[in-house]
């Protein structure tokens, strides 16, 4: 059975397979055509945590494709009341798909290891992918088409954003820096493993923002405390306080550089009202498209687990 855990379960050609249908269902959707290609479908929405963009933008595009989906948050006691295995193996006598916001990973590998329906990563504490492959397809529409060889700074935090972007950028052929902290940076373990899966990846990882904001096509941040980290809140918000995006930072970037941000946004902390708010930012178009690529994804699983046919969606 096919699943989303994280990047690592696509190569390259389907990534950009789900990509590509992303940009065809959006294309189609602004001619007034919403194929009820998961008509009868339902997804479940697993959520350990708050969300405003994955939630809805899921529960959106399953109403666009035809289907539903059932929001379940820690009240429907899984864990408590009883095993994931026993909860899932009873969820998918319902579902046909379940999109899982976790704490950890380990539960998102857990609930796919039973093989009874598709998960979905809603983000975890290693990996966004959703967001990521969302962030793709924004930045290839404000690139004109390709990502070769341009390229993406992200300045922060190297956290479960950063990681599934530094994948996508792999997969994509674009050029990823990370500047901040070096205690917070990217483990070589991951770097080496995605160099291995994916076959390239041009990146580097430092503190020198001129350095690495000069050549930038995109820049991007996210929270310098992420979801379940508010106990580091402090020490965060001061080990990171010079890598802030502000105006100061886009007069050391190229003129045309775009700026995203995965959104919630602590402004005044990683990213300034007036930097956010300008020419420069394309955070709501990237927000926007969060719901065409997962359609995508939705549909590109049912085709691989056989229960949606390509034909559908004309
Ligand atoms: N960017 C993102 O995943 O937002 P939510 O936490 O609101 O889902
Ligand atoms: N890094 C953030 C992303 C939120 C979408 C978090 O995990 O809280």
């Amino acid at each position: 059975m096919k699943h989303l855990r994280s990047l690592f379960d696509l190569n390259v050609d389907e990534y950009h397979d789900i990509l590509d249908l992303a940009d065809s269902i959006k294309r189609k959707l602004g001619q007034g055509h919403r194929p009820d290609v998961l008509k009868n479908r339902n997804l479940a929405l697993l959520f350990e945590k708050a969300s405003l963009r994955t939630r809805v933008s899921f529960e959106a595009g399953m109403i666009q494709l035809g289907g539903a989906a059932i929001y379940l948050t820690n009240d429907v006691g899984w864990r408590e009341r009883e095993t994931i295995s026993d909860f899932v193996r009873v969820l998918a006598g319902y579902c046909d798909f379940v999109v899982c916001r976790a704490i950890s990973q380990s539960t998102v590998d857990e609930l796919a290891s039973h093989n009874v329906l598709p998960v979905i990563n809603g983000l975890t504490d290693q990996s966004h992918p959703c967001q990521a492959m969302a962030d793709m397809m924004t930045m290839r529409e404000f690139s004109g088409g390709s990502l070769r060889g341009k390229q993406l700074t992200f300045v922060g935090d190297g956290n479960n954003v950063a990681r599934s972007l530094l994948k996508s950028a792999a997969i994509c052929g674009m050029r990823f820096r990370l500047v901040g902290p070096t205690k917070y940076h990217v483990e070589k373990p991951l770097i080496d493993r995605i160099r291995s899966h994916f076959g390239q990846l041009d990146f580097e990882q430092g503190t020198d923002i001129g350095a690495m904001v000069r050549d930038a096509d995109f820049l991007y941040t996210d929270v310098w405390t992420s979801m379940g980290q508010e106990a580091e809140a402090k020490a965060r918000t001061a080990d990171f306080s010079p890598y802030q995006i502000n105006s100061t930072m886009m007069k050391m970037a190229p003129g045309h550089a775009k700026v995203l941000h995965c959104l919630p946004a602590r402004r005044g902390l990683e990213i300034t009202d007036d930097v956010i708010d300008s020419e420069s930012s394309i955070v709501f178009p990237q927000a926007a498209n969060r719901m065409h690529l997962q359609k995508s994804l939705l549909v590109w699983l049912g085709m691989q687990n056989g229960f949606v046919k390509s034909s559908q969606l004309d």
